[in-house]
C-alpha cells in the first residue's frame, strides 16, 4: 500500500517566520501544506486569510491544502483560489447549499473537499461524493491545535472508507486533529490516506521535521 500523505498544519508553525517554516517542512518530506483558516465566528479562533496565503505561495511547490473554517464560506472561495489554494475544503454547516459550494470550488479550478466535525453525521456526505476530491474527518473539534484525538472518530473514518470504496474514484480520506505517534497507527488502519498534523510535525523545531514526518508515514505495525 502506498505511504499515507502527510500534510503539516502550519497552525503549529512559528508565525513570525511562516515562509521559512513552509520551506523547511517541504524539504523535510511533507506532501501537502495544510492551512487552517479560521474566522472567530464559525470556530472560536482567528488565523489567516488569502493575503497571507498569497505571500506564502512562493515558498513551496507542494499543494496548498486549505481548510476553511469560515461562515459564510461562498463569498471568499475565489479569493482563496487566486491566492494559491490547490485543495479547498469546506464544512457543510458553513454553507446553506454545500453541493453548490463544492461546484463553485471546482469551477474556479481547485480540488474540492468536505469536512465532518466530530458531531457531524456521516449522512452529511450523502449525494456529495460525485466529483469530490477529499473527505476530511475532524478528530478534534475545530479551532485549535494541540487537542487530544477523539477516539470515537475512528469508527467514522472506517465508515467513510467504506463509502469511498463503494463509490469508487480517487477520493483522499484525510484525518485532522490529535494525529501523533500514539494515534497514527489506528488512523491509518481505519483507512486514512492523508494525515494532518500540527503539533506532531512542528515539535522540536526544524531539525526534527524530517524525523517527525517519517514517524507518521511509517509507524510501527499494531501488535
Ligand atoms: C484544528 C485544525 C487542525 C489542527 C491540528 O481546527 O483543523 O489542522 O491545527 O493540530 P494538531 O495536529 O496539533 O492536533
Ligand atoms: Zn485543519
Amino acid at each position: 500500500m502506498a505511504d499515507v500523505l502527510v500534510a503539516p498544519s502550519i497552525l503549529s508553525a512559528d508565525f513570525a517566520k511562516l515562509g521559512e517554516e513552509i520551506g523547511a517542512i517541504t524539504r523535510a518530506g511533507a506532501d501537502m501544506i495544510h492551512v487552517d483558516v479560521m474566522d472567530g465566528h464559525f470556530v472560536p479562533n482567528l488565523t489567516i486569510g488569502p493575503m497571507v496565503i498569497k505571500a506564502l505561495r512562493p515558498h513551496s511547490a507542494l499543494p496548498f491544502d486549505v481548510h476553511l473554517m469560515i461562515a459564510p464560506v461562498d463569498p471568499l472561495l475565489a479569493a482563496f483560489r487566486e491566492a494559491g489554494a490547490d485543495i479547498i475544503t469546506i464544512h457543510p454547516e458553513a454553507s446553506p447549499h454545500p453541493h453548490r459550494t463544492l461546484q463553485a470550488i471546482k469551477a474556479c479550478g481547485a480540488r474540492a473537499g468536505i469536512s465532518l466535525n466530530p458531531g457531524t453525521p456521516l449522512a452529511a456526505l450523502d449525494y456529495l461524493l460525485d466529483g469530490l476530491d477529499l473527505v476530511l474527518v475532524m478528530s478534534v473539534n475545530p479551532g485549535f491545535g494541540g487537542q487530544s484525538f477523539i477516539s470515537s472518530q475512528l469508527r467514522k473514518i472506517e465508515a467513510v472508507r467504506q463509502r469511498i470504496d463503494a463509490h469508487g474514484g480517487e477520493i483522499i480520506l484525510e484525518v485532522d486533529g490529535g494525529v501523533n505517534a500514539q494515534t497514527v497507527r489506528q488512523v491509518i488502519d481505519a483507512g486514512a490516506t492523508a494525515l494532518v498534523a500540527g503539533t506532531a510535525v512542528f515539535t522540536g523545531g526544524p531539525a526534527c521535521y524530517a524525523s517527525n514526518i517519517a514517524r507518521l508515514k511509517q509507524p510501527p505495525e499494531a501488535v
